[in-house]
């Protein structure tokens, strides 16, 4: 029996009678919602889609995607899509062609189904939420930097919740929809003096193992922190936990929560556990998450009148509206014969079967994942020294 309340309406799209990805859309959905005590759908301005990739998704989600789209299964709000396995534009050559042309028909069946074919995992770049607005995100570096950074209210959805919610337009109405569980449950006092991204996203893989879904509030985290930094400390949290949301700043004292302290050992460890190698990489992998505006200029400026190497490929991957935005930076970046990429990431591709065997990353998040996901080892640096690792 359906314990969570339907409308007329949504009870004959979950009996069938709209059709048949109605009906599976619903029965996604309503199935959630009853595990999780939800008491109705609510409505919901935008859908962030993950499950995009043929190297993770494989056959099977083409045939699913193949009956969603057959049977008239539409969006009813904005939806934008995680990264693919690979950029258009760049190297294809390299990989099978039947790897090429089912990762092309997944990418024109959700086009079909009427989701934008943004292929970026920042899709807060393109349109960002405002504050308070219900979504369904998947894609979990996204989801904590709206619930944290955006104050958007979304759960951590995954490919099928994710794309049921687009097909209603609707999501169930527990979790990080409710206003009473998005407080923060415990205090991390940040005794460390944090230098730069990889600080910050190390200090979220050490802290998302211990802290499973818990909220945390962080206290002393420099004011001036920037959105790229929390962008990095976000994606690392929600890596190797379940976090979805964080908070920054100090909380009254008499705020009875358990404390948890971090001195500048256990960021000196935490790096240290995500490399695996100190051996010379031949990529250098920038842009996980994908990289904001302020992140190519930066790369760019440290390129400026130097060479990548011929032995290292440098990679800098990003969304096609902010490449377009960095034009210049682009152009600086490739001059020095670097490559920035869209659509893509160095996770989700076949690194393999371009001759990675060893990378050097900023981003703890991709050193947390490649290891296991890519089979290469990972040296683990700041910007600065990855640039000047290639150059
Ligand atoms: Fe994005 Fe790929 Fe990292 S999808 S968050 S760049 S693993």
């Amino acid at each position: 029996m359906i314990a969570i309340y339907l409308t007329k309406e949504e009870e004959k799209m979950h009996d069938g009678e709209y059709g048949w990805s109605y009906h599976v859309a619903m029965k996604v959905l309503v199935g959630l919602g009853d595990l999780f005590g939800a008491t109705r759908l609510i409505p919901i301005q935008s859908v962030h889609i993950s499950g995009v990739s043929y190297k993770h998704m494989g056959d099977a989600s083409i045939d699913f995607l193949q009956a969603i789209a057959d049977n008239n299964g539409r969006t009813q709000v904005f939806s934008t899509l995680n990264p693919s396995s690979f950029d258009p534009n760049h190297l294809v050559k390299k990989f099978p062609k039947e790897y090429l042309e089912n990762q092309k028909r997944i990418v024109n069946l959700y086009k079909k189904i009427g989701a934008s074919p943004t292929l970026t995992c920042t899709p807060y770049y393109l349109n960002p939420p405002s504050k308070g607005q219900h979504m369904a995100w998947a894609e979990s570096s996204a989801v904590i930097y709206a619930n944290s950074i955006l104050g958007a209210w979304t759960n951590r959805e995954g490919g099928p919740s994710a794309l049921a919610a687009a097909l209603i337009g609707k999501t169930p109405n527990y979790g990080m929809h409710q206003k009473e569980n998005r407080q923060p449950n415990i205090r991390v006092r940040v005794e460390a003096k944090l230098q730069n991204e990889t600080e910050y996203g190390s200090l979220g893989i050490y802290l998302g193992k211990l802290l499973k879904d818990k909220i945390p509030v962080f206290e002393g985290l420099p004011r001036q922190c920037s959105r790229d930094d929390l962008k990095h400390l976000g994606a690392g949290l929600a890596s190797s936990g379940m976090t979805t949301k964080f908070c920054h700043g100090k909380l009254p004292e008499e705020e009875k929560l358990e404390t948890m302290l971090i001195e500048s050992q256990d960021i000196e460890e935490a790096v240290g556990s995500l490399c695996t190698t100190t051996e010379q990489p031949n990529l250098v992998y920038i842009g996980c998450p994908h990289c904001s505006l302020k992140e190519i200029r930066k790369v760019a400026m440290l390129l400026k009148g130097k060479k990548v190497q011929k032995d290292v490929k440098l990679w800098v991957c990003t969304s096609r509206v902010v490449r377009e935005k960095a034009k210049n930076d682009v152009h600086q970046i490739e001059k020095a014969g670097g490559h920035v990429l869209c659509d893509t990431c160095a996770v989700v591709t076949w690194i393999q079967k371009l001759g990675v065997q060893a990378m050097m990353t900023n981003s703890a998040k991709t050193a947390h994942y490649a290891p296991t996901l890519n089979n290469v080892d990972v040296t683990l640096a700041p910007l600065t020294q990855c640039i000047k690792a290639c150059v």
